[in-house]
């Protein structure tokens, strides 16, 4: 950390007080509470995460941080503060609701901004920066790393909320990607803590395609990955808020699919079964999916399901599988 990114550590560490306050005190910051009550966050959880408020100000966070002897075109480089090409600098986040981003030290160093009345884009984050790279970040990280050490086990969400509202419901092992793209150093990150990864993503297309690319790269690094099983279009958070904690528990992290049972309802989507072509191609595919599998006794336990399913001999299936293994693959 060289002087100019200590800098810019304490302004964050301001201005993650300073938004906690503004979102709990102010007479502007009343309607985001509201809003986040309404969305099922707890004051604790509140005051844990640190969620805060931007005011809907142009310069409030601008007139704060020069008052404290920030260098505005510094805060303006951090992403803090955005600058006008005259010069002129204003606030980032005006009227958005603030989730701090950790890193895993426990710093502050970036926000994810979240609008409360339907403005585009839905999220504003910080731009990239030395501190701030969300390829390597996890939200959440710092505060649930004891727990994922002690559970052997993490739960990968796309979002802060999901996160939140996991916790409260008891999850607290979560941690989020901010979005569906899993990186390699994500993953390793992971790996060097927990042998199993629960992947909850949302239960959307982006979220079932961005499962299916996160287990390649976790199974890379020799992670066991296992899929939270979700209704199409639920997203966690939204799963926990109807259905509460108990189901969320039960029917969706306790009832999580292996990669291999993920692995063959996802690859169903792209073959039309009723046609005998698709069937076998289908089957092919799957295949070529337990060849990967390191443990011969997963491989068998999928091939006789797979052989029962599409009414095909086990012999057969294996004669293929085996094929495939001769030829490394
Ligand atoms: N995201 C982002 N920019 C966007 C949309 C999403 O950075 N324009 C990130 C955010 O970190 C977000 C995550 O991707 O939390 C997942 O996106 P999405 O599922 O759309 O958002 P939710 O977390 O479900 O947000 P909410 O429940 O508040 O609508
Ligand atoms: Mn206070
Ligand atoms: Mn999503
Ligand atoms: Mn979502
Ligand atoms: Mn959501």
């Amino acid at each position: 950390v060289n002087t100019e990114e200590q800098t810019v550590l304490d302004a964050y560490q301001w201005l993650v007080k300073l938004y906690h306050h503004l979102l709990r005190h102010s007479k502007d910051g009343k309607q985001a509470l509201q809003y986040l009550y309404d969305r099922g966050f707890s004051d604790e959880a509140i005051d844990l995460f640190q969620i805060g408020y931007s005011p809907t100000s142009k310069d409030f966070i601008v007139q704060f941080l020069s008052n404290k002897g920030f260098h505005k075109q510094i805060m303006a480089n951090a992403g803090l503060l955005n600058a006008t090409n005259d010069g002129n600098y204003y606030d980032r986040f005006q009227g958005r609701v603030i989730f701090p981003i950790r890193n895993h030290l426990g710093k502050a160093v970036g926000f994810v901004g979240r609008t409360v009345s339907d403005q585009e884009p839905k999220y504003l984050n910080s731009p990239e920066s030395s501190l701030f790279k969300k390829s390597k970040l996890l939200y959440n990280f710092d505060l649930a790393r004891s727990e994922i050490r002690k559970k052997g086990e993490v739960v990968l969400f796309e979002g802060s909320a999901d996160v939140i509202s996991a916790h409260q419901a008891g999850v607290t092992n979560g941690v989020a990607s901010l979005g569906t793209s899993l990186t390699e150093s994500h993953a390793s990150l992971l790996r060097r803590y927990v042998d199993t990864v629960l992947i909850c993503y949302d239960g959307d297309n982006a979220g079932l395609n961005a499962t299916y690319k996160a287990i390649q790269l976790l199974k890379k690094t020799g992670c066991t990955v296992k899929v939270a099983a979700l209704p199409y279009k639920y997203d966690p958070d939204q799963y926990i808020q109807e259905y509460g904690k108990n189901k969320f528990q039960e029917q969706v992290i306790d009832a999580a699919d292996t990669e291999m049972v993920f692995l063959m309802k996802y690859l169903k989507k792209n073959f039309n079964l009723k046609l005998e072509g698709d069937r076998l191609q289908y089957v092919e595919r799957v295949i070529e999916e337990i060849a990967s599998l390191e443990s011969s006794i997963e491989r068998d336990h999928y091939l006789r399901a797979l052989s029962e399913e599409f009414n095909l001999t086990y012999d057969a299936l294996s004669q293929e599988l085996n094929a495939r293994l001769l030829n490394g693959k």
